[in-house]
């Protein structure tokens, strides 16, 4: 088992580059599916999500490569079509080839997914929206098998919620269905527009993406795309949380500043100064501004509930308290009980969370329990002066690609400790 030591209490000084979103490459790697020829994805982490999405191109027979930093997919007529349980179970997204394996295969079946422990995650809008385009369901006690022999037809569907990855779904689905299908009601986050931004560019007919209602011709064939998704506003709020933490100052290259408004509001509150410049922004804390904040999560445009996690590491030594209220699942905050370990006072009550500072804390062994809670152990370690540890490095390495690096070259103190070195530490 690895585990980060860390050494908090130093400013951040330094460039970091922001890479490709995580949760654009996901989905867009799945439609990559649909796709005839080669297509490149640029720009990627090497993250582990990345690797088990290869592993379920080349599991349902076409092939894939990834260099750590671009992913190609060529597409190969077979007959499989389920996913193996046992990468279903390494990460959510694994229901975003539910689609794309529907219009290759005309059968999809799939094991109900895993991913983070952040709440209930239930599949039924993606399951609903399919049969609603005609789609028949075959549920097993752990599996699901969806059959469109003939194909998907286009049609009118109200999502239930505006579900990212069920818009997702619907999205693809509907580039190559019969017709025309209307979806009312869906997501507008980011990671949806770049989606419906690598379907354009492979063919597919689609308006209104990023707002509540998409228009989707059906088309009968998607083309081979070279495409390099968007930035990642979560990597860029770990820094900035970082930045407001630690203090320093720290240039983001490829910082994607118009999904960053939310954010950057409320961390503007408690003193950290951002600037603008063409090709990035440079943040930068001198002094902490004692602030009482308050922030709801939701649906884009609201504040992200993944940016949550990382507010609260974010405002570690703010002298005021924060409370936060999660608009979208209902166990955001396994963080609670390790930021006690830190020396602040938490309180959970349903989907409501409480911190304020309590007393100095020089060492602590930490948990992560998920991957955004895992980044905001790193960034509160990192501010906190003393000595830490961190473990279930598996979650953070879903989402960051080796998170201590970025930030030992911003002048943090962490290390990762595999078994052997620990080992050999003890001995
Ligand atoms: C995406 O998850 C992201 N993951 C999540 O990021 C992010 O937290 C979430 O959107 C919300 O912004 C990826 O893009 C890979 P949802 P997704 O479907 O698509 C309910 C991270 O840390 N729901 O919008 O799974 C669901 O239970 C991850 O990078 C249904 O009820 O999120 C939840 O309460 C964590 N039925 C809400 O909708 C459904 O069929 C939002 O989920 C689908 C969802």
């Amino acid at each position: 088992m690895e585990r980060f030591t860390v050494n908090g209490g130093k400013a951040l000084f330094g460039c970091v580059a922001v890479p490709a979103a995580k949760n654009a490459i996901l989905p867009i790697l799945a439609a990559s599916l649909m796709t005839d020829g080669e297509t490149v994805v640029k720009n990627c982490p090497d993250l582990s999500d990345i690797r088990v999405s290869a592993d379920i191109i080349r599991a349902v027979g076409s092939m894939a490569a990834f260099d750590g930093s671009s992913f190609w997919t060529v597409y190969n007529e077979s007959e499989k079509s389920a996913i193996p349980q046992p990468l279903c179970s390494k990460m959510r997204s694994g229901i975003l080839y539910l689609a794309p394996l529907l219009y290759r295969r005309g059968k999809v079946t799939l094991y109900y997914p895993g991913g983070c422990n952040i709440g209930k995650r239930q599949i039924d809008i993606h399951l609903d929206g399919l049969q609603k385009m005609g789609a028949q369901l075959e549920c097993g006690e752990d599996k699901i098998t969806l059959l469109a022999p003939d194909g998907l037809k286009g049609t009118h569907f109200r999502l239930r919620l505006p579900s990212v990855g069920a818009t997702q779904t619907l999205m693809m689905a509907a580039a190559t269905a019969k017709g025309i299908t209307i979806l009312h009601n869906c997501a507008k986050e980011p990671e949806v527009v770049d989606l419906a931004r690598f379907l354009r560019c492979a063919g597919a007919k689609i308006t209104g993406a990023g707002k509540s209602e998409i228009i989707i011709q059906g088309v009968q064939s998607l083309n081979a795309v070279e495409y390099t998704p968007i930035a990642d506003r979560i990597f860029a709020a770990t820094v900035l949380s970082g930045v407001n933490a630690c203090r320093g100052m720290v240039f983001l290259k490829n910082y994607p500043a118009e999904y960053m408004h939310s954010f950057e509001k409320v961390l503007k509150q408690t003193g950290l100064r951002i600037v603008h410049l063409a090709d990035g922004a440079v943040a930068v804390k001198i002094f902490d501004r004692a602030a009482d904040i308050k922030v709801h999560t939701g649906f884009y445009p609201a504040f992200s509930t993944d940016m949550g996690p990382l507010l609260s590491a974010a405002l570690i030594n703010n002298n005021g308290t924060l409370v936060l209220t999660e608009g979208i699942f209902e166990n955001r905050f396994s963080y609670a009980e390790q930021f006690e370990k830190l020396g602040l006072c938490c309180k959970v009550s349903g989907t409501e969370y409480y911190q304020t500072p309590k007393n100095s804390i020089y060492t602590a062994q930490l948990k992560a329990a998920d991957l955004r809670a895992g980044a905001a152990l790193v960034v509160a370690a990192l501010a906190k002066r003393g000595n830490f540890t961190i473990e279930g490095l598996e979650y953070i390495d879903r989402g960051y690609e080796k998170i201590e690096d970025v930030f030992s070259a911003l002048g943090g103190n962490i290390r990762r400790n595999t078994f052997e070195q620990q080992q050999k530490s003890k001995s």
